[in-house]
């Protein structure tokens, strides 16, 4: 394309999505050294509870979901992780087990898994199981044995501190609202150590015992079929429980004193000898450890231990205050770099544990939400590393707007206003922050139409529902061709049809430019160009002449406008360009 003049030129989004399908056909015909389904899957996140209320208890469950597989499969998602659904009190909304074993009842039956899982398999999804091990519930079995006296068999699977030598060393729980992790209990007089919620009590993974439990209970959902784990907060799993103190203030940079204690790569690699190698299964472990070192340890191939991690210095860069998109641009180009030749990541901007991606990545200003959106999805699905994409942000869901403590359910919210009460912070500054940042926000439920309750539930919602439903709901995406919906279909569709996308080398374009992240794809002959431009403003980006022969593959504007040799990109306009090399 000769761009010496001035031109606009007009790519209608039916043209665009007439050479996408064109391009259905398409097949990459140079194997791909070290090709593998679980860095070719896009995984769509379900947060149960949230999902789909099939029974008017307003609680999502795994009917719920059973419902709406066809809607999963026309996302053109290829894996769903499942945040945990195993019997839980709810401390912890199921990050607290007390029956690996068994189904949560609000979420249904065995029976309901077993068809679940099936329905996913008869459409070519994978499923994904949250293993959540480092901890318990405090109702579990185990545990209710393990405190009931000294000597009982299960004493060793936790951490215990007899209070006859003192106090024990200092640690910080994440959860608890005056912020000690070991709790004292009376029955043993003796104190447990828990790193999130006092009804989390941590498993001792030092314990040979404990251990094969866990690789127990894995293969028997294995053996059901499911084809992949992700180890909730695993990186704790192996503790350092005895050294007297850490360093005053060590809790702000608690990851440094917790992650990656010795014993722990041992245990992965018994797990991954015990159950990942014995299967065709995939592994994630949530985090990535405190530096590269630590990350290619977890998920370098010839190390044996897991697939994949996710890393989590990108999705902590927004804050209430804002952020710098050279931030977000140096971060992510590094950890592409550091794992270019060896290891895999994941990549994701949201999940159960952030508030919504657009709230906090984009601008969800009603000018401005739907357009935002397409680009961070645009992002998440042209990066190299495996993405995750939470439910909901196919729609882009956005923030509640919760003003009192009252009605907020996340434990970490009440524990955490709680202990800034105490601590006597500035608690207007505190709320706001809540607001903004709360992991209440990213759980409120999925918006399916403008019915009551956005067609959530019959019943009343656990959480409310979004008041934007009315505008923000599948129903009205479904039918609407420009929708951030069906962008994200587009989207997911070109990942599944261009290898350059899933596996092509990165490279940073532009690496100073202040409004947009600009980024090439390279594998064999084959080359994309993603421009995303993060700012309201229009701004430019100009093109190398050896990229003068390009076609669009998607645009989540209706055109787009060249100037001289450069792209005037609109308000968060976001665009792939094929480049012919
Ligand atoms: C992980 C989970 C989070 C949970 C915590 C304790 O970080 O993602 O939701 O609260 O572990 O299990």
């Amino acid at each position: 394309m000769n761009r010496s003049f001035i031109k606009v030129m007009i790519c209608s989004f039916f043209l665009i999505a007439f050479s996408c399908r064109e391009k259905q056909d398409e097949k990459h015909d140079s194997p791909i050294e070290n090709a593998k389904w679980w860095k070719e899957a896009i995984v769509y996140q379900i947060y149960p509870r949230s999902f789909k209320d099939s029974d008017g208890d307003g609680v999502g469950d795994l009917q719920g979901i059973i419902q709406e597989l066809d809607y999963i499969k026309s996302l053109g998602v290829t894996a769903i992780w499942l945040n945990p659904i195993y019997t839980s009190p709810n401390a912890d909304n199921g990050y607290d087990v007390s029956d690996y074993r068994d189904i949560m009842k609000e979420f249904g039956t065995m029976a309901d898994f077993d068809s679940l899982l099936a329905g996913m398999h008869q459409r070519d999804i994978k499923l994904v199981m949250d293993i959540v091990v480092n901890h318990s519930s405090d109702e579990h079995e185990w545990f209710k044995q393990s405190r009931s006296s000294r000597d009982n068999p299960y004493r060793d699977y936790y951490h215990w501190w007899p209070a006859e030598k003192g106090e024990p060393p200092y640690r910080y729980s994440l959860f608890d609202a005056k912020g000690d992790a070991w709790q004292y209990d009376s029955i043993t007089d003796a104190y447990y150590l828990h790193y999130f919620a006092k009804k989390q009590p941590d498993l001792n993974w030092s314990n040979p015992k404990v251990r094969q439990e866990v690789y127990d209970i894995m293969k028997f959902w294995a053996d059901k079929g499911v084809d992949g784990f992700r180890l909730d907060a695993f990186q704790f799993a192996a503790k350092n429980t005895t050294y007297p103190k850490f360093p005053d203030g060590f809790e702000s940079d608690f990851i440094q004193y917790y992650a990656m204690q010795d014993g722990l790569h041992g245990y992965l690699k018994e797990m991954n000898e015990e159950v990942f190698s014995q299967y065709d299964v995939m592994s994630v472990a949530e985090g990535a450890g405190r530096n590269f070192e630590d990350a290619h340890k977890l998920v370098d191939q010839n190390r044996n231990e897991l697939n994949m991690a996710y890393a989590f210095e990108g999705v902590d860069i927004p804050k209430y205050e804002g952020y710098d998109l050279k931030t977000m641009k140096d971060v992510f180009t590094k950890w592409d770099k550091e794992f270019a030749e060896d290891g895999w990541l994941s990549i994701f901007l949201a999940n159960h544990d952030q508030a919504r991606m657009v709230s906090r990545w984009g601008n969800d200003s009603d000018e401005f939400r739907s357009a935002s959106t397409k680009l961070l999805n645009t992002f998440i699905l042209s990066m190299r590393g495996t993405p995750y994409c939470y439910y909901g942000d196919e729609l882009g869901m956005t923030n509640i707007d919760f003003d009192s403590i009252s009605q907020y359910q996340d434990i970490a919210a009440i524990n955490g206003y709680q202990k800034a009460v105490s601590e006597g912070e500035d608690m207007e500054l505190f709320m706001k922050k809540l607001n903004f940042g709360s992991r209440d926000n990213g759980r409120t439920p999925m918006q399916w139409n403008n019915s009551e309750h956005a067609g959530f539930t019959n019943g009343k919602p656990w959480l409310p529902v979004n008041d934007n439903y009315v505008d923000i709901n599948v129903e009205d995406e479904n039918a609407d061709q420009n929708s951030v919906l069906n962008h994200f279909r587009e989207m997911t569709r070109l990942r599944k049809q261009n290898p350059v996308l899933v596996y092509g080398v990165y490279e940073l374009v532009a690496p100073e430019h202040p409004d947009i992240y600009a980024y090439t794809r390279i594998l064999d002959d084959k080359m994309a160009l993603i421009l995303l431009n993060f700012s309201e403003e229009t701004s430019e980006i100009k093109l190398k002449d050896e990229w003068d022969n390009h076609s669009i593959l998607i645009n989540n504007y209706s055109d787009v406008e060249f100037f001289e040799n450069s792209v005037k990109m609109r308000p968060y306009q976001a665009i792939i360009f094929n480049i012919e090399r």
